[in-house]
């Protein structure tokens, strides 16, 4: 079949790609603007890891057609520092919330999203916007401290993260 000759948005640049036209937002994403932060786990939509945000929204992008994802507002993990990095990842790095890292994008992008709509979400809140990505080294806990730090940090308050936070109960 005929490749597609598309345009996308992605961190606010236009980006054009030559691509199969049954290919994934992942695929293009990964394979033809080489932004290879996005993760490429499951491919069957239940991993998370492959998440990027789609005009602010979550979206698993192993089951997104690249070609549908014409004049929307794409964003990577490559857009999230800017240029310092932010305080999603600043707070997941001091608390270890980042182990293999290979979940870490997708957490990121989905945490940045709840934030977005949510200053100060409780750790039910936190749960539930996660409940979608999947970390095999974590535990999670640390991910859910790392999002609550960054809230605080994003609301203006001086947080710090705790002894416990860090090397977790003695
Ligand atoms: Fe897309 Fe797992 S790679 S959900
Ligand atoms: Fe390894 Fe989450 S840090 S899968």
């Amino acid at each position: 079949m005929a490749k597609l000759r598309v345009t996308l948005r992605v961190n606010g640049e236009e980006r054009e790609a030559l691509i199969e036209p049954q290919a994934t937002l992942l695929e293009v994403l990964r394979e033809d603007l080489e932004l290879t932060g996005t993760k490429h786990g499951c491919e069957l939509g239940e991993c998370g890891a492959c998440t990027v945000l789609i005009d602010g929204t979550p979206v698993i992008s192993c089951l997104a057609l690249g070609r549908a994802c014409q004049e929307k507002d794409i964003r990577t993990v490559e857009g999230m520092a800017d240029p310092e990095p932010h305080a999603l990842q600043t707070a997941f790095a001091e608390l270890g919330a980042a182990q293999c890292g290979y979940c870490t994008p997708g957490f990121l992008l989905t945490a940045e999203a709840l934030l977005e709509e949510k200053s100060e979400p409780t750790r039910d809140d936190i749960k539930d916007a996660l409940a979608g990505n999947l970390c095999r080294c974590t535990g999670y806990i640390k991910i859910y401290e790392a999002v609550e730090l960054a809230a605080a940090r994003m609301r203006g308050e001086n947080a710090q993260p705790t002894q416990e936070a860090i090397y977790g109960q003695q």
